[in-house]
């Protein structure tokens, strides 16, 4: 697939996975990127995943047409990525591997060799020629891991991201790009705010018309919309106006409540409503939400005198990805001693900026009268 006239997608597509990185469900599967440069020297930016080594090498060999690439760059060595260094090295002896030290260090710890005979060390803004194209090193560190580097080629204004502006999803599968670049930006690189914007801020000086991720698709229109999300994401921004509902429910009657609030909400012009199961629904799914909407409403059950174990495992999953910003309300159900409604507000006391609402529901068992008038007076401080 040509990207430009010297660029290539020699990517692959996996519908075989089941769980991405061991935890992402990835209903309609998931692309594992890579190109190849095509100048007086030949560049491969990256491999892909271990499965898929003879295909992607059969789609490198075909756009080569007998001729042999001179560098492997490696961005990444998570082995989505990384895990085909060793076939193409081996392929093709005259080859050298362009990374950061750290990369280097990683690929001695994964594959047991770190090709120092073999190797070029970049360090941020260091560049390489091929010919026409000079690609430029950008460090990235924890978009996602600490070797990251990005890679910018002047001649055709391209910026190749690593997992930057990635998404879930295979390539052959046409889906909305936002929803699953969220859920997967959310998932995966969501606690490196900071890092991200650090690297959204290189880039705004940079004259990018195409950017080439390694997960998702190549995007080349409309590239201020992706680059906004990106800084609306990283920087724990409110993307959309709108109440997010995260519950679980033994009996049903915190569900009762929950259903009733979400009721109020849409007749008090409550924007958007969404509601997640937690401990049904699909967990990454709810942390993007959390992070999409600016108000998040946690209702949940006492249970062994704490929070109920898949609100507890979602707020963990919210801290750690430095959930902040936002307006929290609470309501709680305990047929004998609730205390969830304390336990989260001290789970939530290190997060900056949460502001949570004057009305708290505690629910005794079942909802009586006066908490459907408690739920009211929230939906009207909601919206
Ligand atoms: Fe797609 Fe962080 O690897």
């Amino acid at each position: 697939m040509k990207i430009t006239n010297d660029i290539r997608y020699i990517g692959v597509n996996d519908h075989e996975i089941d769980l991405f990185e061991g935890q992402y469900t990835v209903p309609n599967g998931m692309a594992y990127n890579s190109y190849v440069i095509l100048d007086e020297k030949i560049a491969v930016m990256d491999t892909v995943d271990a499965r898929f080594g003879e295909e992607w090498l059969a789609n490198l060999k075909s756009e080569l047409d007998g001729k042999t690439p001179d560098y492997l760059i490696v961005q990444h060595m998570e082995p989505d990525h990384s895990s085909n260094i060793t076939r193409l090295m081996q392929a093709f002896p005259s080859a050298t591997v362009v990374s950061s030290d750290r990369a280097f260090v990683m690929m001695k710890q994964f594959f047991g060799d770190d090709y120092a005979d073999r190797r070029i060390v970049v360090k941020d803004g260091e560049s390489l020629s091929l010919g026409k194209h000079t690609l430029t090193f950008v460090a990235a560190p924890m978009v996602h891991w600490p070797e990251v580097i990005v890679t910018y080629d002047s001649y055709d204004k391209v910026l190749f991201s690593a997992d930057g502006f990635g998404k879930f999803g295979a390539l052959d599968v046409d889906e909305d790009w936002a929803c699953e670049a969220r859920r997967y930006y959310f998932g995966i690189v969501g606690k490196y705010g900071a890092q991200t914007q650090k690297l959204l801020a290189k880039a705004k000086t940079l004259d990018i018309e195409i950017i080439c991720p390694l997960h998702g698709p190549v995007l080349s229109e409309n590239l201020g919309d992706y680059l906004n999300l990106y800084d609306i994401w990283s920087s724990y921004g409110v993307e959309s106006e709108g109440v997010m509902i995260a519950y679980t429910s033994v009996y049903g009657n915190t569900k009762k409540a929950v259903l009733r609030l979400a009721e109020e909400l849409r007749a008090n012009g409550c924007p958007k409503v969404a509601i997640a199961d937690l401990a049904r629904d699909d967990m990454a799914e709810s942390v993007e939400d959390s992070f999409r909407y600016g108000k998040l409403v946690l209702a949940t059950t006492t249970y062994n005198g704490d929070i109920f174990p898949y609100m507890n495992t979602f707020l963990h999953a919210l801290l750690e990805r430095g959930y902040q910003n936002r307006t929290v309300a609470l309501i709680e159900n305990g047929s004998w001693a609730p205390v969830a409604a304390k336990k989260i507000k001290s789970m939530l006391e290190g997060s900056k900026n949460l502001t949570f609402t004057e009305t708290t529901v505690t629910i005794r068992s079942a909802m009586n009268d006066e908490n459907e008038a408690q739920l009211s007076a929230l939906a009207k401080e909601l919206c």
